[in-house]
């Protein structure tokens, strides 16, 4: 069986936590697209992991775990990882990256930092992590590959070119800055190739075996259908494609290999960055919940913006991602709420919208339309089953999944593993 992973709304929606129990009936777990930009947080009995690179099945010892083609992997990043697991016992012995995953160069966080000030008022917000100019490098066919750390004589001749006659001049004669030495980058990437060799490899056989032996494969997204460079709020996005679709070609799996796309939503909204967010709270109750929340990023630390859950936003992802279940999670962070709201749709200039426009400047000045329901104010934490969840609790995820059009079949409601509340059919098994 093949299930695709997706985040239903601008990220930080709990993927983690639901790639984590898939991952533990899955032989394999495939990462797609992002980069060192994603932080999924996996709470287990030997304690707290933050994955920014490693796909999330590598805490079950018997699930292959790749970094897919769509991946852009900086590896100083992933080396990083790999020695923090194995500080913690961990050898990370089923790990592979594709060599068609591009690479984010040491100069990529310095361009992403560099254009970001230079947008002045109009900058993105991005988590300067090089995303952007390593994807954007791809497109213009002057990326480099983790595959091409095996060829050093490659290694020699392209830095020289794309470092000497592409990035320095932008570096010193547009931003001011020191020109890169790209033969001691290329001293430092062959360290890396040393180091992680092992894990390289063409992943397009491993993963089409596992296909035809009918494994159970998790396709597990980073981002959200509203950082969708084509479906997101253009250009408030990131540089990938975190829909469905992007999970297919950033790990070379057909289309008609899947079974199902699970969305991952998070029960009220949060954003990070700048950007159209029209159910956003810009109050107490705002404050309450990120506080509540921990909303802060897990990569930069910056504090999230908040809002009540978007109806409009999660129906436009299920239709974009064809969402067959639905995962809502930290529904336990509402439950000091006395009256919780559900944004339905959006009114702007007298007409009425049921999804996010498609032009952003209408977007930021529409209206929000919501629907009041009662809060249950009561803890959620110990519930295990649908019954167990307070009348008004269960009142609240039905409205939601009948406004988003998927049944709700996972619920979050607690940050540890056992903390979850299964419905409906069974995954994987
Ligand atoms: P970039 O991906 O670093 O280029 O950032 C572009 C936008 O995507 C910014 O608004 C980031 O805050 C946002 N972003 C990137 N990765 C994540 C994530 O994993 N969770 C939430 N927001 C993200």
């Amino acid at each position: 069986m093949v299930i695709i992973l997706v985040g239903g709304q601008w990220g930080d929606e709990g993927k983690g936590k639901v790639i984590d129990y898939l991952a533990s009936k899955a032989q394999m777990v495939i990462r797609t697209q992002g980069g060192n930009n994603a932080g999924h947080t996996v709470v287990t009995e030997h304690g707290e992991f933050k994955f920014q690179l490693m796909p999330s099945g590598i805490l079950y010892p018997h699930c292959t775990c790749v970094i897919g083609n769509g991946v852009v992997v900086d590896p100083i990043v992933l080396l990083r990882e790999i020695s923090q697991l194995r500080e913690r016992g961990i050898e990370p012995k089923k790990l592979f990256v594709s060599e068609r995953a591009h690479m984010v160069m040491r100069y990529h966080p310095l361009f992403d930092q560099l254009e970001e000030e230079s947008r002045g008022d109009d900058r993105l917000g991005t988590t300067w992590r090089g995303i952007g100019p390593a994807y954007s490098d791809k497109v213009r066919r002057i990326g480099f590959r983790i595959g091409d750390l095996q060829k050093e004589a490659f290694m020699r001749k392209k830095l020289a070119f794309v470092v000497g006659q592409v990035k320095n001049p932008v570096l010193t004669k547009l931003y001011g800055q020191d020109a890169l030495d790209w033969e001691s980058m290329l001293a430092e990437y062959m360290g890396y190739a040393k180091e992680l060799d092992p894990f390289i490899k063409d992943t397009f056989p491993l993963i089409h075996d596992a296909l035809d032996s009918g494994a159970n494969i998790l396709l597990e997204g980073a981002q959200a259908t509203m950082l969708d460079l084509d479906f997101g709020t253009y250009p408030y996005v990131t540089s990938s494609n975190p829909t469905a679709g992007g999970a297919l070609t950033g790990s070379g799996i057909p289309p008609t290999k899947v079974d199902l796309t699970i969305g991952v939503f998070k029960a009220y909204t949060s954003r990070v960055g700048y950007g159209p967010f029209p159910s956003e709270l810009l109050d107490e109750i705002g404050d309450q919940i990120r506080e509540r929340g921990h909303e802060f990023g897990t990569v930069t630390g910056r504090a999230r913006r908040i809002g009540w859950f978007d109806a409009a936003v999660a129906r436009y992802a299920v239709k974009v991602n064809g969402v067959g279940c639905a995962a809502l999670m930290r529904l336990d962070i509402l439950d000091d709420q006395p009256l919780v709201k559900i944004c339905t749709g959006y009114n702007f200039r007298g007409k009425r919208f049921d999804y996010p426009l498609a032009n952003i400047s209408h977007y930021k000045h529409c209206e929000p339309a919501y629907e009041s329901m009662a809060g249950w104010q009561q803890q959620i934490g110990t519930a295990r089953c649908w019954d167990d969840l307070p009348q008004a609790c269960r009142d609240y995820v039905e409205r939601i999944g009948e406004l988003i059009g998927a049944p709700i079949e996972l619920i979050g409601t607690g940050p540890r593993r056992d903390q979850f509340v299964i419905r409906g059919r069974k995954l994987f098994d």
